[in-house]
Formats: C-alpha cells, sequence, structure tokens
C-alpha cells in the first residue's frame, strides 16, 4: 500500500554558488532523511558519453548487481561481453570525477575529510528484476556494505537518471530514525543469536589462514538489519510508504545508510559513493550509530 506521505525531498532548483549558510542547511537537510533534488542536472555529461552508457549490459555472471566503477585502481567491472572496455571505463571515469568535483563544491565540510567509494552505471530494469532475495532492490532497506566496513561513518550517494524517456521511481519506508525504535530490538536479538555461529566460523577461517573482514559491532548490526528489513514481512508491509519519481536527467544525493529505500522501476542510472566521516556531521545525534546507540544503549564504534 502506498500512504498519502511524500517522501522528504528537497526540490533544488538553481544551484547557486555555496554560502557556508546555504552549506548548513543542505547538510541538515540530508542528515535529517531527506533527499536533495535537482530536476536540472548539476553538472554535464556529454553527449556521447551518454550514448556510450545506454549502449551497455550487465554482465550475466550472477555476483555483479551493477557496472561497478573503482576511482582507486581506475577500474570497472560488471560489463557484459563484448563491451569496449576503454571507452567505457573512459565514461565512469569522467562521471566520477564530475559528480564528486560537484559534490565537493556543494558541500565542502564533507569533502575535506570523506573517502571517495565507488561509482556505478546500473543497466537493467529493475522492475521484475530476477535477483536473490538480499540482494532485491525492489524490498525497502537501509544501505550496508558487506566488504566496505564503515564504523560509524556514513554512506552518501549521488544518483543521475541517464534515462532519455523514463523516471527512476523510488519507494520509502521511512527514515532509519522512525523504523530503529521499532525494529531494530528485534534484529539486534536475532543477530546476537546468530553471531555464536558466525563468531566460531570467522575463528575457524582466521585460523585456517583466510582473510576475514573485521566488522565493528556498528557494521555487525547495519549488514544484519539490511538481510532483516528485506526478510521482514512485517517491515515490508507497514502501511505508510511514500514513493518518489526521479525525473529523466536528475539528480539526488541522499544518506541511503538513513533513507530506507526500494527501487521499483526504471533503467540507467549512474551513482558515486562517498563515506562522509562520522565528525564532519552538522548533526552528529542523527547518525544511525547514534540512534542505535541510545537503543541498545551500549556503545556500536
Ligand atoms: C539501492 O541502493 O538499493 C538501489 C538504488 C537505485 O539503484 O536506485
Ligand atoms: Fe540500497
Amino acid at each position: 500500500m502506498v500512504g498519502s506521505r511524500a517522501m522528504s525531498a528537497t526540490l533544488v532548483e538553481t544551484v547557486e554558488e555555496p554560502s557556508p549558510a546555504r552549506e548548513i542547511e543542505y547538510c541538515r537537510s540530508l542528515e535529517q532523511g531527506r533527499i536533495l533534488l535537482f530536476e536540472r542536472p548539476p553538472f554535464e555529461l556529454p553527449a556521447a558519453e551518454r550514448s556510450l552508457l545506454l549502449a551497455q549490459r550487465q554482465s550475466r555472471a550472477g555476483y555483479h548487481k551493477n557496472i561497478a566503477y573503482r576511482p582507486a585502481q581506475d577500474r570497472v567491472t560488471g560489463f557484459a561481453r563484448g563491451a569496449d572496455t576503454v571507452r567505457l571505463r573512459d565514461a565512469l571515469r569522467l562521471y566520477s570525477r564530475r559528480a564528486t568535483e560537484f559534490a565537493a563544491w556543494l558541500l565542502p565540510r564533507y569533502a575535506r575529510t570523506w573517502r571517495l567509494d565507488l561509482a556505478s552505471f546500473r543497466p537493467e530494469e529493475e522492475a521484475g528484476r530476477a535477483l536473490p532475495p538480499r540482494s532485491r532492490n525492489d524490498l525497502i532497506h537501509v544501505d550496508a556494505f558487506p566488504t566496505r566496513p564503515t564504523r560509524g561513518d556514513r554512506i552518501l550517494r549521488l544518483f543521475t537518471n541517464v534515462n532519455p524517456a523514463e523516471p527512476r521511481v523510488w519507494l520509502s519506508g521511512g527514515t532509519f530514525e522512525e523504523i530503529a525504535p521499532r525494529f531494530a530490538p528485534q534484529a539486534l536479538v536475532d543477530r546476537a543469536r546468530r553471531e555464536g555461529l558466525g563468531d566460531r566460523l570467522r575463528r575457524f577461517a582466521r585460523a585456517a589462514g583466510l582473510k576475514v573482514a573485521v566488522r565493528s559491532p556498528y557494521d555487525r548490526f547495519m549488514l544484519s538489519f539490511h538481510h532483516y528489513l528485506k526478510e521482514s514481512a512485517a517491515f515490508q508491509e507497514a502501511a505508510e510508504k511514500s514513493r518518489l519519481e526521479f525525473p529523466a536527467g536528475a539528480t539526488w544525493m541522499v544518506f541511503t545508510d538513513m533513507v530506507s529505500h526500494a527501487v521499483l522501476k526504471g533503467r540507467y542510472a549512474l551513482e558515486q559513493t562517498f563515506l562522509v566521516a562520522r565528525d564532519s556531521l552538522v548533526l552528529p545525534e542523527k547518525a544511525p550509530i547514534a540512534i542505535l546507540e541510545r537503543i541498545a544503549r551500549a556503545p556500536m564504534g
């Protein structure tokens, strides 16, 4: 059921020269769980790069959900056989740079210490996409990365819908702040139950010389909360949902560890992720780690 509550987007009509006051206003909006939506492109991606991207397909190998670009290694993965990998890499590098320059210009406070994470291109139609349950994009969740723990730093994402005609459609079940009091306690109990076994397996793997990710309590919780939300019929069916359409050509920024989301339809989105340091936030008490520590009454870092 789609409720009447509109997903909280702040429409930015014109992007003016940033001032400290405007920056704080954008940070506050984002950290409270609003989406900054630019309906007109705030930076350009040339037509040649756009048409190259529209011709791409996803690799059929099950472990690649998107085409990913790693800025640190200047490397692309997940494209279909036969792709012109050099031109594809050049297009994604250009998007990643322009998106990063724009975000750093708009939000220098975050940019001073953020870590540049992956960029991605999402060429598949999301409606009816067959993915394993925990990878499904059409189930509402907050983001957590299995391979890149953040220890309480934040996941900020900048998306661009390069589809020439169709919107990208999201559904939200509210913010982490709204969801956590109701759903985090049960998820914490489930995690504690599963963790005994997980810890034994990790110790065994380490003893066998395997590289095992070391996750903070926060990262362990967020990853299991991501799975818990996707698997919880009670949460997925919770009445208050809101829908947002990102029109063709739109760009939007959002803390996806705060704003719950599912993507219902659309294809051809570009995205750049930034890991924003916890100590650069304007409202640190709104960070999921702070909310969680209040609920769990325990340090999670
Ligand atoms: C997601 O992060 O769940 C997917 C968002 C999107 O591709 O629009
Ligand atoms: Fe997500």
